[in-house]
This record gives structure tokens, C-alpha cells and sequence, in this order.
């Protein structure tokens, strides 16, 4: 069975995604390579109802409906033939004001299949974190709400296979609790905004 986690509503990280486009441009990496690690899945059917943290101004009512929408979705998930949406990749390439690359990692290869539909130029790689290296690497690494997902016994190495995707001097975006729980064994690693963290230039050894 593929289980297929979710991101839960629309623009969920549109602010990090903003930010990491500002400072992209400050940094002036020509054509970055983007990674997105566990960019999750939602309906096609489920997806138009869901919450849009883009949206202001949203009827108490409407609320309801994306949360009870939210809601549905993760049963609808559990069918194998429901064609999938991942938000995550075509919000990041919109926030996006430059030419880059994009590669998106996950072990479920519904939500890669549903990335590459709507992002065909993009490349898929279907890896369990914990179990195994990334096998490439990029400027940025974004993965928000997955290291923290992983069973205890994996997690230590899924954060290692994250944080080595990272080239010297690129960015890491990452959710506060995952970074809580295992960025620490990685200095080589600082904070430079929200969520976001910078690889020392040098080398790994
Ligand atoms: C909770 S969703 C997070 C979705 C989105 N990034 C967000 O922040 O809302 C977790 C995602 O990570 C993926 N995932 C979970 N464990 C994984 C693992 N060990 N290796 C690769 N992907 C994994 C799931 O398939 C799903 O796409």
C-alpha cells in the first residue's frame, strides 16, 4: 500500500517560498537546483475545496468547508485509483522569479506521478529517506514536515541523506520541529531566517 501524506491545504509555506526566492536572488546562484523532499498529496477531487492560507477575508463557512474537505480527503487518499495533486512543487516553482531545476523526492510514487503530471519537466526520485541516500544534491533542499515523520529508528540517517542533498553553500528549508529534533547533529548548518538554514562552504569531509 502507498500511503500518501499530505500537504493540508493550499500555500501552506508560500512565506518561506517567497523568502527563499529573495535570497536566492541576493546569492545569485545561476539556475539553482531545487530539491523537495515529501512534497505530500492531495485529491484532485478534494483539492479545489480545500483552505488557502493565500486567501484573506474567508467566510467562517467557507473554513468549514476546507477543513471538512481536509478532512475527507484523507480517506480518499487510501484509494489507490484517486488521481493525486501535489501542491508543494507548483507553488514553489511559481514563488520562483529565476530558470532553475527542479527535482522532487518521495517514497510514494503516486505523489512523484502526480508532480510529474503537472510539472513534466521536472525529475522524479522515488526514495524512503530513512532507508537510503538521496543520490543527487541541490542549491536548495526543502523538506518541511517529513524528517519528524520518520520512525525513530530511521530518522537519524533520513536527516543525514537531507542534510548531505545540500551543497556547500545552499539552503535548507525546514519545519521548527524536525529541526528541533535533528538538525542539532549537523553544524555545519545555520539559521539565516525562519525555517531556513545555510550549509557552511566547505566541504563535507
Ligand atoms: C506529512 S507529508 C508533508 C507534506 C508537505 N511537505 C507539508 O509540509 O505539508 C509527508 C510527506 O513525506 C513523504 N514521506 C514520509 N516518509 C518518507 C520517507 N521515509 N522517505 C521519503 N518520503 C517520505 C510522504 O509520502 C509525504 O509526501
Amino acid at each position: 500500500m502507498d500511503s500518501v501524506g499530505s500537504t493540508s491545504w493550499h500555500h501552506r509555506h508560500l512565506g518561506a517560498f517567497q523568502s527563499l526566492n529573495q535570497r536566492l536572488i541576493e546569492s545569485g546562484i545561476a539556475r539553482p537546483t531545487i530539491m523537495i523532499v515529501g512534497p505530500g498529496g492531495v485529491t484532485r477531487l478534494a483539492a479545489p475545496l480545500l483552505n488557502d492560507s493565500a486567501r484573506s477575508g474567508v467566510s467562517h463557512l467557507r473554513k468549514l468547508v476546507g477543513d471538512a474537505a481536509r478532512y475527507g480527503d484523507q480517506l480518499l487518499r487510501r484509494i489507490p485509483v484517486m488521481p493525486l495533486r501535489s501542491l508543494e512543487p507548483v507553488e514553489v516553482s511559481r514563488a520562483l522569479s529565476m530558470e532553475h531545476d527542479l527535482i522532487v523526492v518521495d517514497r510514494s510514487c503516486r505523489v512523484l506521478a502526480a508532480v510529474s503530471r503537472d510539472l513534466p519537466r521536472s525529475t522524479g526520485r522515488c526514495v524512503d529517506i530513512g532507508a537510503s541516500p538521496i543520490g543527487a544534491t541541490a542549491d536548495v533542499v526543502i523538506a518541511f514536515n517529513v524528517v519528524c515523520r520518520v520512525e525513530e529508528a530511521s530518522a537519524t540517517d533520513a536527516m543525514r541523506h537531507v542534510a548531505e542533498a545540500v551543497r556547500p553553500g545552499g539552503f535548507l528549508l525546514m519545519d521548527d520541529r524536525s529541526a528541533r529534533l535533528r538538525l542539532g547533529a549537523h553544524p555545519e548548518f545555520t539559521p539565516v531566517g525562519p525555517k531556513t538554514y545555510r550549509r557552511s562552504d566547505a566541504a563535507a569531509p
